[in-house]
C-alpha cells in the first residue's frame, strides 16, 4: 500500500513525508517544485534512511497522475499541492484557482479513474471567514472568505463534499490547519519561503540571522491582551502527526469530514517575539506598523473533534516551536539554497 503525497517537497509536505517514512509507509511524491526544492526530500531520506519516490510533475497534468497511479500500488492520497500566499492570491487569482481548485479537480478525476478512494486535503482556518466567533468549531458555517486563496480552500471543500456525497465509497478528510510553524528538531528540514516572508515566524527568524533589519508588527490596536493579533500556532511535526492520525481514521469515514488542526490556544505577536527571544537568546527589533489588510484580531481552534475522533492533539509547546525554528534557521540561513 503506497501513499501519494502531492506537494510533498514543500514545508508541511516534507515533514509529513518524514513521519510517514519513519512509520514504514511507502511514499510517492509529486511536486512541480514551484515553491520547493528537491533538497528537502534528499534530507528527509538522509534523516530516515528511506527514500520517497519523487516525481517532478504538476497535479494539473492528468497524464502525469495517471502514470503514477498505474505505476504504483497507491491506495491513499495526501494532497498538499497548491499555492498559499494570501497577498499574492489577490494579485494572481487565476493562478490560485487553477492550481488549487482546477488542480484538485484533475486529481479527483485521476483518483476516480484509478479507483483510489481515500483522500486527505490541506484546508485552512481561513475557511471560517471573517465573521465566525472564536474558537472556531467544525460545525460552524464556512465561507465569507476574504481572499482568492481563502476562497479556493472553501471551494475545494465544497467540491470534496459534493463529490463524496455522490461517491459514497470515497472517504475524504479536510484538515483545517491553524498556523503551522517550527521545523523538524534535527534542524535539517524546515520552512524556506521565497523572497520576503509573508508569515510571522519566518520573518522573525530572518531578522534573527540578520537577513532582515526589523520586524514590522501589523497593528497594536486590536482588542487583544497587548493590542497585537492573536493566532493559534501549531508545531509542524504536530501537523504531520495529525495527518497520520487522520489517515488511520479514513476507513471509519463515509463521505467527508473536516477537522481543525490547532493547539486550541492563542498567542499575540509580541508574545511570539518574546518566546523566540527566549529560545534563541537573540533580540528581535520591531516596529509597530498599521494593520495589514484583511487581518483578523484573534482566532484559535476548538480542538475537541480531532481529539475525540482522531485521538490526536498537539504535544509540542511554543518553546519547542521556537527552539526548532531557530535551529533550522541558524543552521540554514539561506534555506535549502546552500546544500550541506
Ligand atoms: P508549500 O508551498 O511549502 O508546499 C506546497 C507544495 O506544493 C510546494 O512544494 C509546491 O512546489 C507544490 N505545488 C504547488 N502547486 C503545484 C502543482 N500545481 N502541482 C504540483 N505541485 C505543486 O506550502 P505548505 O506550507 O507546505 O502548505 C501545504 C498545503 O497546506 C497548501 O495547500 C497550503 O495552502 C495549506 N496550508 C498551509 C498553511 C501554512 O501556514 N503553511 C496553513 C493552512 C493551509
Ligand atoms: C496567514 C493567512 C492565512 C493563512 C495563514 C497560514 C493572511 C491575511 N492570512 O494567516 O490565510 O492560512 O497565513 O499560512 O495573510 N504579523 C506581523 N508581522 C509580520 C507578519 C505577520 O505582525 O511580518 C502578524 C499578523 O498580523 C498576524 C500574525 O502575525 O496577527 C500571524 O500572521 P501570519 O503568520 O501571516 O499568519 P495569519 O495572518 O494568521
Amino acid at each position: 500500500m503506497t501513499i501519494l503525497v502531492t506537494g510533498g517537497a514543500g514545508y508541511i509536505g516534507s515533514h509529513t513525508v518524514l513521519a510517514l517514512l519513519e512509520r514504514g509507509e511507502d511514499v510517492v511524491v509529486v511536486d512541480n517544485l514551484s515553491n520547493a526544492s528537491a533538497e528537502s526530500l534528499r534530507r528527509v531520506a538522509a534523516l530516515t534512511g528511506k527514500a520517497a519516490t519523487f516525481c517532478q510533475g504538476d497535479i494539473r497534468d492528468i497524464a502525469c497522475l495517471n502514470a503514477l497511479f498505474s505505476q504504483h500500488p497507491i491506495t491513499r492520497v495526501i494532497h498538499f499541492a497548491g499555492l498559499k500566499a494570501v497577498g499574492e492570491s489577490t494579485r494572481k487569482p487565476l493562478e490560485y484557482y487553477q492550481n488549487n481548485v482546477a488542480g484538485t479537480l484533475v486529481l479527483l478525476e485521476a483518483m476516480r479513474q484509478a479507483d483510489v478512494r481515500q483522500l486527505i486535503f490541506s484546508s485552512s482556518a481561513t475557511v471560517y471567514g471573517a465573521d465566525s466567533p472564536v474558537p472556531y468549531r467544525e460545525t460552524m458555517p464556512t465561507g465569507g472568505t476574504s481572499s482568492p486563496y481563502g476562497s479556493s480552500k472553501f471551494m475545494v471543500e465544497q467540491i470534496l463534499q459534493d463529490f463524496a456525497r455522490a461517491n459514497a465509497h470515497f472517504a475524504i478528510i479536510a484538515l483545517r490547519y491553524f498556523n503551522p510553524v517550527g521545523a523538524h528538531p534535527s534542524g535539517r528540514i524546515g520552512e524556506d519561503p521565497l523572497g520576503i516572508p509573508n508569515n510571522l515566524l519566518p520573518y522573525i527568524a530572518q531578522v534573527a540571522v540578520g537577513k532582515r533589519e526589523k520586524l514590522g508588527v501589523f497593528g497594536a490596536d486590536f482588542p487583544t491582551r497587548d493590542g497585537t493579533g492573536v493566532r493559534d500556532y501549531i508545531h509542524v511535526m504536530d501537523v504531520a502527526a495529525g495527518h497520520l492520525a487522520a489517515m488511520d481514521h479514513l476507513p471509519q469515514i463515509s463521505a467527508f469530514e473536516a477537522y481543525n488542526l490547532g493547539a486550541g490556544v492563542g498567542y499575540t505577536v509580541l508574545e511570539m517575539v518574546n518566546a523566540f527571544e527566549q529560545a534563541s537568546g537573540v533580540k528581535i527589533p520591531y516596529q509597530i506598523l498599521p494593520r495589514r489588510d484583511g487581518d483578523l484580531a484573534a482566532f484559535w481552534a476548538d480542538v475537541h473533534r480531532a481529539k475525540q475522533q482522531l485521538g490526536w492533539q498537539v504535544t509540542r509547546d511554543i518553546h519547542q516551536m521556537m527552539q526548532d525554528l531557530w535551529r533550522w534557521q541558524k543552521n540554514n540561513p539561506h534555506g535549502y539554497a546552500v546544500g550541506e
